[in-house]
């Protein structure tokens, strides 16, 4: 064993020629071998280099790429960002490296104030507490929905955990100050979702790909419906153009990194005072349970499409079933929970103002009345999966209410749509796939222009659904009918 400080030269030798080998890759040899000397000097002055010249033996893939990021190679030798920045000092051992620190978005806001406060205010800080929201999180391993991050959790770690809702505060939320986030070692820092650690690259968190590895799939297939539209393909063509859209363009548009859409991953808004109220012209006989709800509303117009009674209505069974409004259509302390702490519902000043802000990035390239017409076919499409969905509850809630389906024990609502695969019958396990796969197709592939997952992997698969429930609720009264008649009940 060589003594410690012959083994910090050998190290920090090792680290040099690593970095030099990395360097050497690309790029002219003389001015590669002064940046390798400044990028030395840099660790040296840092007082890094103890770190640095360890871990080249301990995990070389962080410090390679931790050197190939423009922290570890700053434009400027005196920007240089050590180990000891984001992780501390308190760690110099082999055998004590549990006394190292791990980094959170607040480890950065010291010399990202910009990026760290608009991530903040925008729903991805939100993702933990939207996961931890849902009824179908409570009772699952802690593999999948805590800190194993092999499921829900491991895309949903993006948000920033510690989050409390308050019921009496509707859109306020508390926060423990740290206390959740210290009981998982990993997996808070949630920056190195886009610009992976240890490159911290700007340019890998320009690529659209950087938000395929969640945007994608069962209930939010973006990145599919992105790349078979007009505008992936054109990027993909030409990938480093400038003439189609990427998400971040349209998204992230000028780098900020509060990301909110108006429609938001359900297709939910509120409904207004003015929709609610309207509603009672047309179903006179729920005007004191819509009298009740308007209160508590707010008030305004949606820009595009607002709602007619009839959308109100639809809306309405959708909230119903997805436990948001009880049994007198009043909001529940889900609806504060999901729809105004997790933000997952706006009201019409918030959506009005992002969407008007969404159509100024499409006027860039596109005609005013092009895109006009885009989200009114959009909105439109929401709207009809609304009636169709409401039609198929409808169905469903009548069995509840004439005692053929029986809500199971514990459960609060029957139908439950956040009850997701827990569903405990075919009929409503069919409701569970239009929720979270055929409704989501149908309007985010109509919002993305792709016209496939619109229409053949959305809105074909849902009409299958609704029939197909409207014939199970037939099948399953005529089975009830016969059974009292042949007194088996
Ligand atoms: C003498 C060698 C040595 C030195 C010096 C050293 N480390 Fe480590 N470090 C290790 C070893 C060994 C591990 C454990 C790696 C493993 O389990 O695979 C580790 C782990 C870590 C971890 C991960 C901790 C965890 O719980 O997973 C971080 C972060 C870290 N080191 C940062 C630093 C920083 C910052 C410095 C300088 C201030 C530093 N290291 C100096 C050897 C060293
Ligand atoms: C001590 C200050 C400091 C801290 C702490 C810090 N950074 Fe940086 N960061 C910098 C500087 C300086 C640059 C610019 C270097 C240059 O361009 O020469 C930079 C650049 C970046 C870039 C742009 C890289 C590129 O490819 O252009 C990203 C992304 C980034 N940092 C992310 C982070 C994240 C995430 C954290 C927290 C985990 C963090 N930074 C913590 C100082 C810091
Ligand atoms: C700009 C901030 C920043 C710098 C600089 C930085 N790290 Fe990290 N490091 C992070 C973040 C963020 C994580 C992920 C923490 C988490 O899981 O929540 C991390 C995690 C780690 C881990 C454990 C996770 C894994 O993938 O094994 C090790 C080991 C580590 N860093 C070592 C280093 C070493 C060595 C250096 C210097 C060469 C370094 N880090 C420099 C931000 C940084
Ligand atoms: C593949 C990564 C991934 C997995 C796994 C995942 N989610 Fe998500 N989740 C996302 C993405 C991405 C969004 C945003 C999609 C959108 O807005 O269209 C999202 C949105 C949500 C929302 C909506 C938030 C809102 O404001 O509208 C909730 C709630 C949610 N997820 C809960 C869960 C739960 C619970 C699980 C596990 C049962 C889960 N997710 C599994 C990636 C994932
Ligand atoms: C959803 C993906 C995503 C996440 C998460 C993310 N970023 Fe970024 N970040 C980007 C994109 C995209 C850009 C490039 C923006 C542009 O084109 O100007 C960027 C750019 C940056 C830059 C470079 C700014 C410049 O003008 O050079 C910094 C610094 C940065 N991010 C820091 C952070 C920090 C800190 C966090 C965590 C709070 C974070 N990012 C989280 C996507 C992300
Ligand atoms: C041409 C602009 C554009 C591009 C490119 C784009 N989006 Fe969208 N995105 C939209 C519009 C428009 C909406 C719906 C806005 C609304 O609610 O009115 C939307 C909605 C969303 C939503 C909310 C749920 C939904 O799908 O309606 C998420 C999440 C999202 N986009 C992510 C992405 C990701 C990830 C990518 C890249 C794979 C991407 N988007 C590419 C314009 C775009
Ligand atoms: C680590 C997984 C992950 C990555 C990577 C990621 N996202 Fe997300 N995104 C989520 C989750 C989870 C949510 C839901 C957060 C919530 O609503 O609580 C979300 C929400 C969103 C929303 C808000 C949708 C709404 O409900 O209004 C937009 C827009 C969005 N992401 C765009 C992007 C873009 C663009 C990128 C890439 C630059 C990206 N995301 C990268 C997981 C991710
Ligand atoms: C950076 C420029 C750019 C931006 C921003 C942009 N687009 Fe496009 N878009 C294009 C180009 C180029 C085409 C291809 C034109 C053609 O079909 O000949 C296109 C095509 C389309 C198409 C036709 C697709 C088809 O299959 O025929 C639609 C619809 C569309 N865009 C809607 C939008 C909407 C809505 C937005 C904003 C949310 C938007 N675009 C933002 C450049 C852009």
């Amino acid at each position: 064993m060589l003594p410690r400080s012959r083994l910090l030269v050998v190290n920090t030798f090792l680290a040099v020629s690593f970095i030099a080998g990395s360097f050497f890759a690309v790029g002219s040899a003389a001015a590669k071998e002064s940046n390798v000397k400044t990028v030395f000097e840099a660790t040296v002055k840092h007082k890094d280099q103890e770190c640095v010249g360890c871990h080249i033996q301990v995990t070389p893939g962080i410090v390679k790429d931790h050197m190939s990021g423009k922290m570890g190679s700053p434009t400027n030798a005196g920007d240089y960002v050590g180990c000891n920045d984001c992780h501390g000092t308190n760690h110099t051992k082999n055998d004590d490296y549990k006394l190292a620190k791990m980094p959170t978005a607040q480890t950065c806001k010291k010399c990202h104030e910009d990026q760290v406060g608009q991530y903040k205010a925008g729903k991805h800080n939100l993702a933990w507490f939207a996961q931890k929201s849902q009824q179908a999180w409570h009772g699952q391993p802690a593999s999948i929905v805590k800190q194993g991050y092999r499921g829900c959790s491991g895309c949903h770690k993006l948000g920033e955990k510690g989050w409390q809702g308050k019921l009496s505060g509707f859109d306020k939320m508390t926060h423990d100050g740290g206390k959740e986030a210290s009981e998982y070692r990993y997996g808070n820092a949630q920056c190195d979702a886009c610009h992976t650690r240890h490159a911290f690259s700007k340019k890998e968190a320009q690529n659209p790909k950087a938000c395929s590895n969640c945007h994608m799939g069962f209930d939010h297939p973006q990145w599919e419906m992105y790349v078979s539209s007009k505008h992936g393909v054109i990027h993909e063509s030409d990938p480093t153009g400038t003439r189609a859209p990427t998400c971040q363009t349209c998204h992230m548009n000028g780098g900020n990194h509060e990301v909110r859409t108006p429609w938001g991953f359900l297709g939910l808004r509120l409904p207004t005072k003015e929709n609610v109220l309207a509603l009672i012209k047309v179903a006179p006989s729920l005007k004191d349970n819509l009298t009740k709800l308007a209160a508590g509303l707010p008030s305004g117009n949606y820009v595009d499409v607002d709602d007619d009674p009839q959308w109100t209505f639809d809306r309405a069974m959708i909230l119903q079933a997805a436990g948001l409004l009880d049994s007198n259509l009043q909001l529940t302390a889900r609806a504060v929970e999901v729809a105004l702490q997790a933000q997952a519902a706006r009201a019409p000043e918030q959506f009005n103002a992002e969407r008007a802000k969404m159509k100024n990035i499409c006027n860039n390239c596109h005609a005013k009345d092009f895109v006009k017409d885009f989200f009114m076919a959009g909105d439109d499409i929401v709207k009809q999966v609304d009636s169709r969905f409401s039609k198929a509850i409808q169905a469903v809630q009548g069995l509840y209410k004439d005692g053929i389906l029986q809500k199971p024990k514990g459960w609060e609502y029957g139908p439950d749509l956040l009850q997701y695969y827990d569903a405990k019958t075919g009929i409503e396990l069919e409701l569970f796939w239009i929720t979270l796969e055929y409704k989501q197709r149908a309007f985010q592939g109509a919002f993305h222009a792709s016209n496939d997952y619109m229409h053949w992997y959305g809105w074909s698969p849902l009409n299958r659904a609704v029939n197909q429930i409207l014939e199970e609720e037939k099948r399953m009264r005529k089975e009830h009918a016969m059974g009292l008649k042949l007194d088996i009940h």
